[in-house]
């Protein structure tokens, strides 16, 4: 008896090295998942001869030479000028969908590497795909033989960064940019007003800035972007196919205009500068006309700032305006966005006031406000607190974040659905998914890093790749193999214990 389970075991262990000697295709690991990705168990090796060339318009040539640099970086190698005949990298942009699709094909061979699309974006996100692809064997770099066929599961995929409770400079602002777009997110939406503090030059309301910027949560002194700062951030964001939306909140959330100038406030009188990070105290004086001209101002100077359709208007937690007051100020800010070309977003709160089709409201916490949303033609952005707030806490231990809608861990952040949370079936009513980060406890880069890193690739996720192919397991050992891409860009990321980290 045990003369024959010893000979089974050897007969096992004979199979299982035949097995491990045979040639298996590497695994392939990116975040967000792509759509489709098909393994061929062979090697493209990287050379100093290997070339990064570009077919078609002139942004193919910079996302390959992008690309190049990154790649010359991370291996060391120094590529010489490329030959058309040697092994290349290939990025050819399509006729087609110039201006719209995201959607991109790789085809890696022994040979070469291919990359189609038919926009510019979708170049650059093969570039994302395959800056994961690469990876060191032995004394070689190189790319698993494969086809990957990739396309995003929505149009908008955005974060909201606060840069009201505590500033964060241009440079700050860049870093994060780089970061999201590597996740394939697109939009940045950047939440320059509230009680503590105004963040953009306004020329004609000079006072926004000369008094309303030197102030934040704790004893900072705030900062503000000058318009050409603004304009800087746009530039860079649009190099790294990222939109920005600028939001003013209006009509609570305002202390920090209501310090600046006497006449937006209903006594007549400035207020005092906010340091704490209570809500719902400060609004405008919605009934007097000196309040739209501020608004026009103010939406006409921004706009005329950034290329982008949207405009947001904040309007969440005025709860110091009467709701009749509230109703009638966004039915006047409306027209006054419309008028600078814009379209409205806003936090779901507006959705009581005259919105309509083309409107946008960002759902962040009742679900009822997206039956009202849609009963108006509206479409929503998916942004619920109890999973896409970057500020809540992981769990108690967290040393920076706040906790008002539970601890949002990484699987909490993982497992949902946006069509879920708007019980639709199709994604045809939602505009989008969009991550925010409030600044309360925010104080620095390193912060940023802390609780927008790892929950971020998890949203990322969410926005991008099919819903059907939502798989925890599956996540987690991909955020390990991200993770190093984190630690080389110097993100101090949450280790999450959920996590095997390596
Ligand atoms: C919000 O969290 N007040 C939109």
């Amino acid at each position: 008896m045990k003369k024959i389970a010893f000979s089974l075991l050897a007969v096992v262990a004979a199979v299982v090295v035949v097995l491990v000697a045979q040639k298996r295709p590497h695994e392939i690991s990116v975040l967000p998942l792509p759509v489709s990705v098909q393994a061929s168990g062979d090697e493209f090796k990287l050379s100093a001869s290997t070339g990064f060339l570009a077919e078609g318009a002139g942004e193919a040539g910079r996302i390959a030479a992008d690309l190049e640099a990154e790649f010359a970086a991370r291996t060391g190698l120094e590529f010489t000028e490329p030959q058309q005949e040697g092994k290349n990298i290939l990025f050819v942009l399509e006729d087609g969908d110039e201006n719209g699709s995201e959607a991109y094909h790789i085809s890696v061979t022994k040979d070469q590497v291919v990359v189609k699309a038919e926009a510019p974006a979708g170049l650059y996100y093969a570039g994302r795909t395959l800056g994961q692809l690469l990876f060191q064997q032995g004394h070689s770099w190189v790319l698993p033989t494969c086809e990957i066929a990739d396309a995003p599961r929505f149009a908008y995929r955005g974060v909201m960064l606060d840069v009201t409770r505590h500033f964060f400079t241009v440079e700050d602002v860049k870093r994060f940019i780089d970061r999201i777009a590597d996740l394939k997110l697109n939009t940045l939406h950047l939440h320059l007003t509230d009680d503590q503090g105004w963040r953009i030059e306004i020329k004609s309301w000079p006072e926004l800035t000369a008094v309303g910027a030197a102030c934040e949560v704790g004893e900072g002194d705030g900062g503000f972007y000058t318009q050409e700062e603004f304009k800087e951030i746009v530039r860079y964001a649009a190099e790294h196919y990222v939109t920005v939306i600028p939001e003013v909140d209006m009509p609570g959330h305002t202390n920090a205009a209501l310090v600046s100038y006497a006449e937006l406030n209903a006594d007549g009188k400035k207020k005092e500068p906010y340091r704490g990070i209570k809500v719902g105290f400060s609004t405008l004086d919605t009934r007097k006309e000196a309040t739209y001209r501020f608004v026009d101002d103010v939406v006409r100077e921004i706009s005329a700032l950034y290329p982008a359709e949207y405009f947001h208007v904040g309007g969440d937690e005025s709860r110091v305006t009467e709701e009749e007051d509230y109703i009638y100020f966004m039915n006047r800010v409306k027209p006054i966005v419309n008028k600078y070309g814009k379209k409205l977003i806003g936090w779901e709160e507006v959705a009581n006031a005259a919105v309509s089709s083309g409107d946008v409201i960002q759902i962040w916490k009742d679900r009822q406000n997206i039956d009202l949303a849609f009963s108006k033609g509206a479409k929503v952005l998916i942004s619920p607190a109890e999973h896409a707030y970057l500020d809540m806490q992981y769990d108690s231990t967290s040393r920076i974040g706040l906790h008002w809608k539970g601890y949002v861990e990484l699987d909490r952040a993982y497992n949902w659905d946006p069509a879920e949370v708007a019980n639709v079936e199709g994604d045809e009513q939602i505009f989008g998914v969009e991550s925010a980060l409030w600044t309360e406890t925010v104080e620095n880069f390193d912060d940023i890093s802390y609780l927008t890193f790892p929950r971020l690739a998890g949203h990322a996720e969410i926005g991008w790749s099919p819903r059907e192919s939502r798989d925890w397991d599956g996540y987690t050992k991909r955020l390990v193999r991200y993770a190093p891409r984190l630690e080389a860009a110097g993100v101090a990321f949450y280790r999450s214990p959920l996590i095997e980290w390596n």
